[in-house]
């Protein structure tokens, strides 16, 4: 069958967080079970100067379908054989800073207009499959987050019969806007109801998707849980509650990319036969950031957003006492909230022989972390699902994550009571998002390094654990058959 993707981010042209990784290896794990599947993407100005080969597929869009001058441009998805669609609009996309933000991390005011002319678009190319427009019908839509979420609603005030599917990546970003956007968006006045549009007094991207789309997904079946109760459903719990028939929890995989044989990220490769290199991976980190290059030190590493979602602060509340201890050194890479990026720095200047903090967004160091760190922290308060911990377990790097969405489906506890022989864990787990538990988990993670016959079982069924995203895919194509009632 013929799906289309349509997201705001895809690696390796443009990404902030996860859903870059999953817009490319969904689609790419679906080809390989024999889909037909195409992606369509805004014409960030990055997104098009990565590609050195764009054709083009429609040099206008009707008028009135969107608020300025447009044109369809494909090109093939660099490393794969995807083919991409892509929305170029200069007015809206061609600009410097990030997909949704600027250069001072404030997001565009006119970001309404940019997703909502995104959807419009998509809403517009499924509608018109005329052969004599498009060479490729849609059988069904994929949209993934807010930014794509007004399409599932256009597709139905519209009447088009094609099916779609929003997957929630992140329930607490939901694109709510000022209710005048309805108009210059040229949505239908009579749909900014509660039971449509209406969020609050405002016009809602996500709420419309969840309302419209004909079945929705998320990233992993603890999150899709969690996100029915009011303590986790961000206002929205209600109304998932009531499609809870259409909701379900589809756990990520990890694209091959990530694997610690092949990485060429990495100076050394290993693997769960030969896991020496791995040693070799983190002498190389601390001489590369300037730390002592010990293989006694405990080195922790973190790669993360910097935001209150991601239990930066519990690791700012934690620090005293973990660093407190002399062999513990401590990398992170990362950026976001300004106050949690100075409030790290800080540490680089307290103790720069046992911290080294980088900010900014750097894809090589991610990996070189991953691998070289003994431990992986990722205290998030709530996690729809991460896949960094499920790197930092591909590379034998096992995570210290709080029990939550899919740290909590991915991560077994290690179990200091039982004996290596039975011991099953992969990672160290605290249960309450406090500084405390956080502090007292990291002790025992601490002390089971310290034993090398109790860590080298946790790194060994870290290893073991299988992320494999061919089994995420069946599960959408069986979604996919059912919608399209091929089953
Ligand atoms: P989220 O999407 O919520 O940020 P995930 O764990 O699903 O969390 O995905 C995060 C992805 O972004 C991972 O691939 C991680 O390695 C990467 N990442 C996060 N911050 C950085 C950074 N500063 N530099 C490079 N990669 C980063
Ligand atoms: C979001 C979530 C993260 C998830 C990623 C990919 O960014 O915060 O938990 O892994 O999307 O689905």
């Amino acid at each position: 069958m013929n799906i289309l993707h349509m997201t705001s981010e895809i690696h390796p042209l443009i990404k902030t967080g996860g859903l870059a990784d999953v817009s490319r290896s969904l689609p790419v794990a679906l080809q390989s079970l024999g889909e037909n599947i195409r992606l369509f993407v805004p014409g960030y100005r990055n997104l098009l100067a990565a590609l050195n080969d764009t054709h083009e597929v429609m040099d206008s869009f009707p008028y009135g379908v969107l608020p300025a001058k447009a044109r369809l441009l494909a090109a093939d998805l660099p490393g794969s054989s995807i083919p991409l669609w892509i929305l170029d609009c200069p007015a809206l996309f061609d600009r410097g800073g990030g997909p949704y933000q600027d250069d001072e991390g404030q997001d565009w005011p006119d970001n309404p207009l940019r997703f909502g002319a995104f959807c419009r678009a998509a809403a517009w190319l499924v509608q018109n499959q005329h052969p004599s427009i498009l060479d490729w019908s849609i059988d069904l839509l994929h949209c993934h987050d807010w930014q794509t979420a007004l399409t599932p609603a256009l597709l139905k005030f519209w009447h088009c019969p094609v099916p779609t599917v929003l997957t929630i990546h992140n329930l607490a970003f939901q694109g709510n806007f000022s209710a005048s956007w309805i108009n210059t968006l040229g949505l239908p006045a009579q749909e900014f109801h509660l039971e449509s549009l209406e969020f609050h007094g405002q016009l809602s991207f996500l709420k419309a998707g969840l309302v419209h789309a004909d079945a929705i997904t998320t990233v992993s079946p603890r999150y899709a849980r969690e996100i029915q109760t009011p303590q986790m459903g961000c206002g929205l719990d209600g109304l998932l509650r009531h499609r809870s028939a259409a909701l379900s929890g589809i756990l990520n995989g990890i694209d091959e990319l990530w694997c610690p044989d092949n990485d060429p990220h990495l100076t050394h490769h290993y693997n769960i036969t030969k896991k020496a290199p791995k040693a070799l991976n983190k002498a190389h980190l601390q001489q590369r950031l300037g730390l002592e290059v010990s293989p006694q030190a405990f080195l922790v590493g973190l790669v993360s957003r910097l935001t209150l979602q991601k239990g930066i602060d519990l690791v700012l509340d934690s620090l005293d006492d973990m660093l407190a201890d002399k062999s513990v050194q401590l990398v992170v890479l990362g950026s976001g909230d300004l106050d949690m990026e100075r409030r790290l720095a800080h540490w680089n200047s307290r103790k720069p022989d046992q911290v080294h903090i980088a900010l900014g967004f750097n894809e090589v160091l991610s990996h070189q972390i991953i691998a070289g760190a003994d431990l992986f922290l990722m205290p998030s308060r709530f996690e729809p699902c991460g896949l960094a911990q499920m790197y930092a377990m591909t590379y034998g790097t096992p995570p210290l994550v709080h029990h939550t969405g899919g740290l909590a489906d991915t991560v077994t506890p290690y179990q200091p009571e039982i004996s290596p022989r039975r011991q099953q864990g992969t990672g160290f787990v605290f249960e309450t998002a406090h500084s405390y538990e956080l502090k007292s988990c990291f002790k025992i993670a601490k002390s089971c390094f310290h034993n090398p016959v109790e860590w080298n079982k946790v790194v060994h069924n870290a290893m073991k654990k299988s992320f494999r995203w061919d089994r995420a895919a069946q599960e959408y194509q069986i979604l996919y058959n059912k919608l399209l009632k091929l089953t």
